[in-house]
């Protein structure tokens, strides 16, 4: 059998591991929202209308944050259609997935789902069809404390206490020209630098993300990223990456590899971001908001699911079904975010139900984790302290978009004598043995070690085969000597965890 190995020293960190790493999105599209977190009719509806077997499945999944209510869905948005008395709220053509956006749910009930759900909300505010004005409206009614238009009308609708939101983002994907009030860099640059200049005259400590390219694929990637952050620099804190990969092509190799693109896309904006730092003789770092990553087949650009072009409520859109394959390449996305958790300040998976999505539902039927949902929730529970740089020695694997990669990646995380591995097999058909020398760390017991793969490496979970893919007991592993052995089979994401005794 292959084997591979790597060493980790805990003086090795990267960064603290950052719960915002385990962030997710709720956009207002297709069934995301209205059937997915809410659906009042429901057998498990609570009082607010929201699901309570999503709910579950989203603490289950360990989300610590979430970002709403877009997406494209956002560039054309008004905000105050969703507050206020639901029969009274306009039902409004939605352009952007072409459907008809009821605003039965809105700011006041993402913000009492966020708080039942125990997750950090993340808002966006609509720099497509609108301006600095709405957005400063929005921020005065979500977080000024009352005695003015509409922080008193935020009271009126029942939330006395302001809501407190600290992280926006300045638009969504405002270089595709699919977006409403699509613009180029130095025009966004310019909206996002007024908007965020006048956002912090009402509170200077917020934390505000400029659009980055909306993939690294687009034509302007690297000149969108330098000339935006010309413009307002010194204004946000953070510049947004987003990418999704799929096998669309039939070529599995390339697609298992998925996280080298996701490692170079990373390192790009970083170096760009610091090459205008570097410019402005500036002192301070921007960040990244991967703010939405995922697989995804399928025709992107795509706006209806159905025949014709009928304007429906809540239609099925991208409903996509993961497999095992999909699973493995999450987790090792959510490797490389981890290994890069020293400029990678928030990350979402897009998004949480039903839309490309870990949680699946049927409208008034049950709710059931697609196979992608383990890895992200086995990391969430995981992953703890520090970040470890991890050196590994693999095997290699030939792939038609990247030429040779490694076989075996893997990233650690380490908290005070408790350590956690996770690793990925993008062999299509060998089983590798990877010894991790942990000689240098006081762990003497190993706790868990879980996988995900299946002969089949297709295999999906469905509403009436919700748990086909599990994690499964990997009774390989064994720890004498300082070194912890395992065996990964192909196409397989492992999690380890080991501590002291
Ligand atoms: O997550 C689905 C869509 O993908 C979002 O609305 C958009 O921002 C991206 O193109």
């Amino acid at each position: 059998m292959p084997s591979a190995s790597l060493v980790l020293d805990p003086a090795f960190v990267v960064a603290p591991v950052n719960r915002r790493t385990f962030g997710s999105f709720v956009e207002h599209m297709g069934r995301c929202v209205y059937t997915g977190i809410y659906e009042p009719d429901h057998a498990t509806a609570d009082e607010d209308g929201f699901r309570k077997d999503v709910l579950e499945l989203t603490r289950e999944l360990g989300v610590s944050l979430v970002r709403y209510p877009g997406g494209n869905f956002v560039s054309g948005y008004r905000w105050e259609d969703g507050v206020g008395p639901r029969d009274q709220r306009p039902r409004r053509l939605e352009l952007a997935w072409h459907s008809i956006e009821t605003n039965q749910f809105g700011l006041d009930e993402f913000m009492h789902w966020c708080a039942k759900a125990g997750v950090e909300p993340m808002m966006a505010v609509n720099l497509g069809s609108r301006g600095v004005q709405e957005a400063l409206d929005l921020q005065e009614y979500a977080n000024h404390p009352g005695g003015t238009a509409l922080s008193d009308l935020r009271v009126q609708h029942g939330a006395s206490t302001p809501y407190g939101l600290k992280l926006w983002c300045l638009g969504n994907e405002m270089d595709g020209p699919w977006q409403i009030g699509h613009k180029t860099a130095s025009e966004y640059g310019r909206i996002a630098a007024e908007t965020a200049r006048a956002m912090r005259m009402i509170e200077p400590d917020l934390e505000l993300v400029a659009c980055g390219s909306s993939n690294s694929g687009m034509p302007t990637f690297g000149s969108w990223e330098r000339d935006v952050l010309r413009e307002c620099y010194d204004l946000v804190d953070h510049i947004s990456c987003h990418a999704y990969y799929g096998d669309d092509a039939g070529d599995p190799a390339s697609f298992l590899a998925s996280a080298v693109d996701m490692d170079r896309f990373i390192d790009s904006v970083v170096a760009t971001a610091d090459h205008v730092g570097a410019e402005l003789k500036s002192r301070k770092r921007i960040d990244i908001s991967f703010d939405e990553w995922n697989v995804w087949y399928g025709d992107r650009s795509r706006r209806t699911d159905g025949p014709g072009d009928q304007w429906e409520v809540a239609p099925r859109r991208i409903e996509d079904e993961y497999n095992v394959t999909d699973a493995v390449v999450v987790g090792n996305l959510l490797i490389s975010l981890l290994r890069h958790s020293d400029r990678v300040a928030v990350a979402c998976l897009a998004q949480l139900a039903n839309v490309i999505a870990p949680i699946m539902t049927e409208p008034g039927g049950p709710a059931w984790r697609q196979p992608i949902f383990h890895p992200f929730a086995i990391t969430s529970r995981l992953a703890a302290g520090s970040v470890l740089r991890v050196e590994t020695s693999s095997p290699t694997v030939d792939t038609e978009k990247f030429g040779e990669v490694a076989a075996v990646d893997a990233v650690a995380t380490y908290d005070d004598g408790k350590l956690a591995v996770f690793l990925v097999n993008r062999s299509l058909d060998e089983s590798i043995e990877v010894t991790v020398d942990i000689s240098r760390t006081p762990v003497t017991g190993v706790l868990e070690a879980l996988s995900v793969y299946d002969d089949d490496r297709l295999a999906v979970n469905t509403a009436n085969q919700p748990d086909r893919v599990v994690p499964r007991q990997n009774e390989s592993v064994r720890l004498e000597n300082g070194l912890l052995t395992v065996t990964l089979p192909p196409v397989s994401w492992t999690a380890l965890s080991a501590s002291r005794d």
